[in-house]
């Protein structure tokens, strides 16, 4: 059966991930969807017009008009407003609360069988209204951060140990941002974990780095936030959905009692395949890594407390 993804917000993360798609070949329509009349159009014919080049038969359309979302497989919505410099990521909270409410009421009407993956900031709240507006099931509503956070961390243990970023995997629990939970005990070069490999203050400063990563391209680009990386993390969380891989993610999920947590979206790792979150996957963490995940938990539900949905 043809496979369409639908991309919410045609901006700097929006039109790299539908490039992204295409590349790929996970898709056979693509459609770019923005408020701003023309730009999400051009995009979309700019990337089709590489199609020949590049020899994908992705379909790529883009408008305004939310009709062409319908018999979306997956709807990724990056819409919202980007950091600026010095802006916390909860700065953001009101503004795009209410884009985010109207684009989950478009997905509810028009495409109720849909998998949405959230990349929006706030992102475990933006989760929520999505989460809360649709009145999808937890398993279809699936937030990423926790691949791009991997992302980020993996980048720099590969920098400092001079390797391959093949052979380094890692882990990271809890909220996007400063509350983020980075486990060097399950991260792990060629198999070999972190802790053996490098001191705890050079682990320290990785895991640092990790947590403001986000803040660091803001502050480089002047104007704007990352979104090469964000792009390829969402797009990893589609094509194991599409592809049906079970692969074993961290995701933001809608927590049900799951590692003592209820009623909120926390990083964690999940198993994805088609229908979307198959299972989460539960680890034993130690007092200390415990009560941090709580901490992230508290910091995404105080956030949450703000809303008035
Ligand atoms: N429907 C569709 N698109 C919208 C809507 C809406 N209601 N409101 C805003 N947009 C569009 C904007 O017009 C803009 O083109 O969303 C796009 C966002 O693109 P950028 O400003 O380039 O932001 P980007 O860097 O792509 O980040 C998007 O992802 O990582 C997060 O924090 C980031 O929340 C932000 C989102």
């Amino acid at each position: 059966m043809p496979t369409k993804i639908t991309v919410v917000g045609a901006g700097h993360v929006g039109a790299t991930t539908a490039q992204r798609i295409a590349e790929l070949g996970i898709a056979n329509e693509v459609a770019l969807i923005d408020i701003i009349e023309g730009m999400p159009k051009g995009k979309a014919l700019d990337l089709w017009e590489a199609a020949p080049v590049l020899g994908y038969d992705t379909r790529l359309a883009g408008g305004t008009e939310y009709g062409m979302i319908d018999g979306s497989d997956i709807v990724i919505v990056t819409a919202g407003l980007p950091r600026k410099p010095g802006m916390s990521r909860d700065d953001l909270l009101k503004k795009n609360t209410e884009i985010v409410q109207g684009v989950a009421r478009e997905i509810e009407a028009r495409c109720p069988g849909a998998i949405v993956l959230v990349v929006s900031n706030p992102l475990d709240v933006m989760s929520y209204v999505m989460l809360k507006t649709t009145g999808f099931d937890r398993k279809r509503v699936i937030g990423m951060a926790g691949v791009l956070d991997t992302a980020r961390f993996r980048s720099f243990i590969a920098l400092e140990l001079d390797v391959s970023v093949r052979d380094v995997s890692a882990f990271v629990l809890g909220g996007h941002g400063d509350s983020m939970v980075p486990l060097p005990r399950y991260s792990t070069v060629a198999g070999i974990p972190l802790p053996h490999l490098l001191s705890e203050e050079r682990i320290e400063a990785l895991v640092d780095r990790t947590r403001k990563g986000g803040g660091e391209i803001v502050e480089l680009l002047g104007s704007g936030s990352a979104f090469y990386a964000p792009s390829a993390a969402v797009v990893e969380m589609a094509e194991a959905i599409i592809r049906n891989r079970n692969r074993i993610l961290p995701c933001a999920a809608w927590l049900q009692g799951e590692y003592g947590l209820s009623d909120v979206f926390v990083g964690v790792p999940v198993k994805l395949g088609v229908g979307g979150i198959k299972e989460i996957v539960e680890i034993e963490l130690t007092g200390e890594e415990k009560k941090a995940l709580h901490a992230s938990a508290a910091h995404v539900k105080e956030t949450m407390s703000k809303l008035d949905l």
